[in-house]
């Protein structure tokens, strides 16, 4: 019946999907992080699970709950994210990297906490290893997605990330008012390598998440 036909959509297809925010340590009580809630993650490794995937999560630090019958890899920054990911990448049929990764880290972290001093402080970054991009480059046979979020020029944007970080797709995320980042709703458009492009309007994130998994398994079988 349609039923069981939706939930073996996904049967024997192993899905790593990474979510939330990053945090970058700058002393044992301070670190640099972003708004990602890891809501849009968790939404798209449910949605793959109901679909009969084996979906492995490597989640930023959030505060949702674990999912069950989702594989959940804590991780806290950037470059734990890019091991754990790493590590299970080549067994992988569709990687969807939506977690929100820290571009720079401080240069280094003080073991003790830093006092305060007279005048102003400069803390050095320096930038963290792009983990999408080295997956582009590294990939053999794994639908490869990412996201991107834009406050301005979002599909120039989206596609050109698509093309230097060589994503077979990109979703592109618009922040804005009540949606992207904490919200739970959402508004995207999916973009692929083929031009295929396919706007999901203004939903709920699991709605969003249940239409994103739909598009891209259509997409990796039709590949
Ligand atoms: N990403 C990643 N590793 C990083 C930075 C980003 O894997 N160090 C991934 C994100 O998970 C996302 C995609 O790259 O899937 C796009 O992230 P985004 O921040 O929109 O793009 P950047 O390439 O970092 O460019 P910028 O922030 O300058 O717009
Ligand atoms: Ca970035």
């Amino acid at each position: 019946n349609d039923h069981e036909k939706k939930t073996e959509l996904m049967k024997d297809k192993k899905v790593l999907i990474t979510a939330g925010p990053t945090q970058e340590i700058i002393d044992p009580v301070r670190f640099f992080t972003n708004h990602s809630s890891g809501k849009m993650g968790y939404a798209l490794a449910q949605a793959a699970k109901d679909l009969g995937a084996d979906v492995t999560l490597i989640s930023g630090p959030v505060s949702l709950e674990k999912i069950a019958g989702v594989r959940t890899i804590d991780v806290q920054s950037a470059d734990e994210m890019y091991q754990a990911v790493m590590k299970e990448f080549h067994e992988q049929d569709l990687v969807i990297k939506s977690a929100a990764v820290a571009d720079y880290r401080p240069k280094q972290t003080s073991d003790q906490k830093m006092k305060k001093k007279e005048g102003d402080l400069v803390i050095e970054l320096e930038r963290t290893k792009d983990i999408l991009a080295t997956l582009g480059e590294e990939k053999s046979n794994q639908y490869l997605v990412g996201f991107a979020a834009e406050s301005e020029n979002p599909l120039a944007y989206g596609q050109e990330k698509l093309k230097r970080k060589q994503l077979d797709a990109i979703v592109i995320n618009e922040i804005g008012f009540q949606k992207g980042f904490q919200s739970d709703h959402n508004e995207v458009v999916f973009y692929s390598k083929d031009g295929e492009e396919h706007r999901i309007p203004y939903a709920t994130k699991k709605e969003i998440a249940e239409e994103l998994m739909q598009l891209v398994n259509r997409k990796m079988t039709e590949e």
